[in-house]
């Protein structure tokens, strides 16, 4: 049997001294010094600074809806993992599927105008088994319509596109570390976006939208 995803372990050793670096800082939790280390060793290797580390790829689709600040219709495809319609319904938005087209697998472009209405807040669109969805295509769609596009990369570590990061395309992309995935964490994730005012939001997001030790803003959960 050929297995479709076999996880990765790195010898014991290695793993080993990562433990001893957390148990000597006495730090196990809240952003300590190897998350941060690791988002800065992806800044650099994935050639993007709109990196946040997050617990899962799922959390990161959750804030990202959430992020859009209204609720609405989301055109999206079935032909993903379930968390891709989950999360639209968790944040209490409503799923329009549209179907895929045949040669990458990934959302159908030319299907996409006809379900968008004036409920429609976004396009969530999968970069399915690391193919790029029509990017282009994509992007003058969802700026015609003034509509978020989010995209789904949970597949896409290491994906470039003309050169590029994938997950610099898009409103904000997110990232599967899940322990089937090309690089793992075992659980974990990232979510990426160009804007500030989105990375600013999930910073709060992910700290239980705490602002300080004493008060809180917004909606938040345990998302770090
Ligand atoms: C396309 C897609 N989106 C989202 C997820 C959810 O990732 P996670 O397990 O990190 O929450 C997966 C996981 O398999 C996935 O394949």
């Amino acid at each position: 049997m050929i297995p479709v995803t076999k996880t990765f372990f790195p010898p014991i050793e290695e793993y080993n001294a990562y433990l001893h670096r957390i148990w000597e800082s006495g730090w196990i939790t809240n952003r300590g010094e190897l998350v941060i280390e690791l988002e800065n060793k992806l800044k650099h290797y994935l050639h993007t600074n709109n990196i946040i580390a997050i617990t899962n790829a799922t959390i990161a689709l959750q804030i990202a809806i959430n992020a859009i600040g209204k609720t609405g219709d989301i055109i999206t495809t079935p032909f993903s993992y379930i968390a891709t319609s989950s999360s639209i319904i968790w944040q209490k938005c409503h799923a329009v599927f549209v179907d895929i087209e045949s040669d990458y697998l990934t959302i159908d472009v030319a299907l996409i105008e006809e379900k968008i209405t004036s409920n429609t807040v976004a396009i969530l669109a999968t970069h399915v088994f690391g193919n790029p969805c029509d990017v282009d295509a994509l992007k003058l769609m969802a700026a015609r319509h003034n509509i978020v596009l989010i995209y789904d990369a949970a597949h896409c570590f290491g994906v470039r596109y003309k050169g590029e990061s994938i997950f610099n395309f898009g409103d904000i992309s997110i990232c599967s570390f899940h322990g089937t995935k090309i690089f793992h964490t075992g659980e974990g994730g990232a979510i990426f976006a160009k804007m500030k005012i989105y990375r600013h939001y999930f910073m709060i997001c992910i700290i239980l939208a705490m602002t300080d030790i004493m008060h809180t803003q917004d909606w938040g959960a345990m998302e770090r």
